[in-house]
């Protein structure tokens, strides 16, 4: 029997790309064979997210186009994954009919069984086709955590030391599924669910075993990662095995770490020990509040560990963060940078920012762009606000900025940012940086940010020269020059000292000191 051909196209946050790789290790073992362009695929599939309309439109418009494939007669079966498919849930069906499987992002270990329903029979029923957590998303038992067989999911990570690129030094490791925070304008703890800890040693080992197949980075994920809380001796295991957990309510963050318990602190500890080929430990997301200090510790004293937070502040006016239900005010978001920078000097510091939130006034937004302006933020991802189904803020607070304003207030935070970004990276000229290098590109190409990502485009009347780009522990980005005689291959995947010589808003430029 020959391969089934697979398209596999992910949208959304890291979460998701993690979930896409363990899909598609999964569905590999099975037999399916990845293809790069829908057309030539048996099977389309889509892991979507709900963050923001324009993140599901995208999605929508991609799921028309297989529509119109169906429509033409095409055998294709579409399976669409992730956010979305929690969040519409079977309205998705009746409006899509096109859509033949659907899977939450609680329910991936269920994918190849709905897709082999699916392809043996049109007459697969609903119940065979769909796996959605739907009002079981907030799980408060702790038996139902013990039960999640996502970890199987997790735990079944193949181990490629043959994957190309990028994915071959590099990986993301989940520490915790789900968010407990319930922000108001936020979709995720709806459609992920509630905060579940997976125990420090399933970590630990798959941290090991990626190392073992050559990664030297890893990013550890989770919505708030610093409320990893792990606690053992619970007589609830698998197997004679420790089970994930559902996290603490959030007044454990007021009291002492306890003897018994993995705290966020404790786990980079112990993986930054166990697991010393892993030269770069990064995380995010980090939540700005019950942040301790036993975690800025254990990053001075790790070499290690990279001392850079993605920490969002979404806003600079206390009256919105209020709105926001974000925990802490904007004086407390300073202490903490505050913090941050006296444990560690030559920290980084990076972020987002929601505008045009109901009701934020000219001044509500003037304290935000005296925030960007006032803190060292490397660079913050700047989001217009953008009123999402099912949540606290939709119910609420009537989306009464117009677009138009959301549109201004988006391009001036992002001049503000620019300039910001631009002094941080001056701080780094002269320096000499560890680079881990990335990829190989024309020194014609220049970057330019658009919306939220960095691009590189090329100018016709720039030197055409092979030149290099990676990112310094604290995630900023470096570009050099190939050293002469040598193949950009040989670099990729490795780190490099080098001296950076100039900078601009978006990228340090470096000379590479050894080569
Ligand atoms: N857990 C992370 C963020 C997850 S979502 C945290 O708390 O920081 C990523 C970002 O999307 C958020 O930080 C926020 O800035 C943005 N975002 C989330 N919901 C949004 C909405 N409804 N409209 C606009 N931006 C949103
Ligand atoms: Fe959403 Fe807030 Fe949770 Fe982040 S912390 S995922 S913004 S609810
Ligand atoms: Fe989007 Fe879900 Fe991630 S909504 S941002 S894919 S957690």
């Amino acid at each position: 029997m020959s391969a089934v051909p697979v398209y596999l196209e992910t949208f959304g946050c890291q979460m998701n790309e993690l979930d896409s790789e363990l899909v598609r290790g999964q569905l590999l073992r099975l037999g399916y064979a990845f293809v790069d362009h829908p057309e030539q695929a048996q099977v389309v599939l889509f892991n979507t997210c709900s963050v923001r309309e324009h993140a599901e439109s995208k999605a929508y418009s991609r799921i028309g186009l297989v529509g119109k494939r169906k429509a033409a007669g095409e055998q294709v079966l579409l399976g669409v994954l992730g956010c979305m498919a929690e969040r519409d849930g079977l309205d998705m069906l009746r409006r899509y009919p096109q859509v033949d499987v659907l899977c939450g992002p609680g329910e991936l270990d269920r994918l190849p069984a709905l897709l082999d329903a699916a392809r043996r029979s049109e007459a697969a029923t609903q119940a065979e086709r769909v796996a959605l957590a739907g009002n079981r998303t907030r799980r408060t038992a702790t038996l139902h955590a013990v039960q999640d067989d996502l970890e199987t999911l997790d735990l079944s990570r193949a181990f490629d030391p043959d994957a190309a690129g990028r994915a071959r030094h590099s990986a993301q490791v989940r520490i915790t599924r789900g968010c407990n925070k319930f922000c108001t304008y936020c979709v995720v703890p709806y459609t992920r669910g509630a905060e579940v800890h997976r125990p420090p040693d399933h970590i630990v080992e798959e941290c090991r075993r990626l190392a073992d197949a050559g990664v030297i980075e890893v990013t550890l994920l989770g919505q708030t990662v610093n409320h990893y809380r792990y606690q053992h001796g619970l007589a609830l295991t698998v197997g004679g095995r420790e089970a994930p957990q559902v996290g603490p309510g959030l007044s454990a963050f007021r009291q002492p770490v306890a003897e018994g318990v993995t705290s966020f602190a404790r786990l980079l500890q112990r993986i930054h020990d166990e697991v010393p080929a892993i030269e770069r430990l990064r995380f995010v997301t980090s939540y700005p509040r019950d942040f301790g200090p036993d975690v800025l510790q254990v990053m001075r004293d790790c070499p290690r560990i990279c001392r850079y937070l993605h920490a969002p502040a979404q806003s600079g006016s206390d009256r919105i963060l209020g709105l926001m239900n974000r925990g802490y005010t904007r004086a407390e978001y300073e202490a903490f940078v505050e913090q941050v920078f006296t444990f560690l000097p030559d920290a980084t510091l990076a972020g987002d920012i929601i505008v045009g939130f109901p009701g934020e006034t000219d001044q509500d937004f003037e304290a935000t762009c005296s925030l960007v302006r006032s803190l060292p933020f490397k660079n913050n991802f700047i989001f217009k606000y953008s009123p999402r189904p099912g949540t606290v803020a939709i119910d609420r607070f009537p989306d009464d900025v117009p677009d138009e304003v959301k549109r201004l207030r988006n391009n001036q935070l992002l001049a503000i940012q620019s300039h910001t970004s631009e002094r941080v990276h001056a701080t780094w000229v002269g320096r000499t940086v560890p680079v881990l290098i990335e990829e190989q590109f024309e020194s014609s190409e220049a970057p330019s940010a658009r919306g939220v990502e960095l691009r590189w485009e090329r100018r016709a009347d720039a030197p055409r020269r092979k030149a290099l780009r990676g990112r310094t522990p604290g995630d900023l980005i470096v570009a050099m020059d190939l050293p002469a005689g040598t193949q950009a291959e040989n670099w990729v995947g490795r780190i490099v000292p080098a001296q950076v010589e100039s900078a601009s808003a978006l990228l340090l430029q470096g000379r590479m000191t050894q080569a």
